[in-house]
């Protein structure tokens, strides 16, 4: 973190001609398991990545408030006095503007300011890009403001301006591991009471590794939604709340009410992956709390193919990812990651196999796909926090 930290101090220098006031950080994270259980009310086990989006600001002398992204090479000013409202169209910067407005909404008091904003969290790429954007500019927000939020409503105002300003009606996992993630954990978080369980996930023998598919995911696109109403529907025909609610027995004996509905066959299959993703997440947990890895990467498996053939949102290069992990020496569980229809794979490695698995993916994905693949292991990362 600290080269990109350094050089986003050295870009707000360039562009402003003094030293950044206040430097901020939100890290991206991955999902070990627990894939569209957020929004259910289930359990969900991320861990933040070492992978951040940095801000570096400081008091602006004009009236208006200005953020710089690095990545985009675009400037933009954003509201500060609480009269902004969601673009029609969906931008980078409408993220900063729906976190600002939301922290001025809860009470944040903003001073006008100029921002450079840097990433390397893959944009797009199924690592909660946004999150670690929305949860960073929080942070901003607070330490502008010295207004500290209460974590979890931090992590709150950051969903709801993806909802509002993107338009993407997520659930609360990914806000709340780059808000509240703790180094060298993964997080066990039952979304319905909101109660994180930090479970240690610090055994050096074993590396977490993400591979990105490089296949582009649009969760701006109707699959993600279609994907909510349908287990809201499935939740409905089985009569409980959320599909958290539900067992297998019961919606086996619900069948036929679902063969009633013209999409009951699908329903009926959303409704299997989450209720069985519930108990695999937890379980997985439970089995990564023990060190006993065996257990978790059998879940990590059988996950990918409820999330392939149930819920379907997997791609076929990610399928291939996930083909070519599961036969290689040293790779103890895979699966996809994050919302779906590309991205990234996880898997749980040998920590002495690393770059002989590295490898063969590159050179195996490369040979089917025609597309490089991105590779990188991490440890689990510090959530957000206030450098300065
Ligand atoms: C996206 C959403 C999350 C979650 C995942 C799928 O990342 O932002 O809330 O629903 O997809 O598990």
């Amino acid at each position: 973190m600290n080269i990109l930290i350094n050089d986003t101090k050295k870009i707000f220098t360039e562009r402003f001609g003094k030293e950044a006031e206040w430097i901020t950080a939100a890290p991206g994270r991955v999902n070990l398991i627990g894939e569209h259980t957020d929004y259910n009310d289930g359990f969900v086990f991320p861990m933040a990545i070492e992978r951040y989006t940095v801000i570096a600001a400081g008091k602006s002398l004009a009236a208006e408030s200005t953020v710089f992204s690095v990545n985009k090479s675009e400037s933009v000013n954003v509201l500060i006095d609480g009269s902004a409202k969601p673009a029609d169209t969906v931008t980078w910067s409408g993220y900063v503007q729906g976190t600002l407005q939301n922290c001025v909404e809860n009470g944040a008091k903003l001073q006008p300011f100029n921002a450079v904003i840097n990433s390397n969290v893959p944009l797009g790429g199924g690592l909660s890009s946004s999150a670690s954007l929305e949860v960073a500019a929080a942070t901003l927000a607070e330490v502008i403001a010295g207004h500290r939020f209460e974590p979890v409503q931090k992590a709150l105002l950051c969903q709801k301006a993806e909802h509002e300003y993107a338009k993407m009606p997520c659930g609360i996992m990914d806000q709340f591991i780059s808000a509240l993630g703790q180094k060298g954990c993964a997080m066990l978080l039952d979304c319905r009471s909101r109660m994180p369980k930090m479970i240690p996930l610090d055994d050096p023998a074993v590396s977490v590794l993400i591979v990105n598919s490089n296949v582009k995911h649009e969760l701006t696109g109707s699959e993600y939604p279609d994907r909510r109403r349908q287990c809201e529907k499935a939740a409905k025909l089985l009569g409980v709340p959320f599909l958290r609610d539900a067992t297998l027995p019961q919606l086996e004996s619900a069948k036929p009410v679902f063969d009633k509905e013209p999409d009951g066959g699908v329903c009926y299959r959303r409704a299997k992956h989450v209720i069985t993703e519930n108990d695999r997440t937890v379980a997985a947990a439970e089995a990564l709390a023990k060190r006993d890895w065996k257990t978790a990467g059998r879940l990590m498996y059988e996950s990918h193919a409820s999330m392939r053939d149930d819920f379907e949102i997997t791609v076929s290069e990610i399928d291939i990812l996930a083909d070519i992990a599961r036969r290689l020496d040293g790779v103890i569980g895979s699966r996809m990651t994050g919302g779906g229809f590309g991205g990234c794979t996880v898997s749980l490695i040998e920590s002495s196999k690393e770059s002989a698995i590295t490898e063969a993916i590159n050179k195996e994905y490369t040979t089917a796909t025609g597309i490089k693949p991105t590779i990188f292991a991490t440890t689990a990362a510090q959530g957000s926090c206030a450098i300065k």
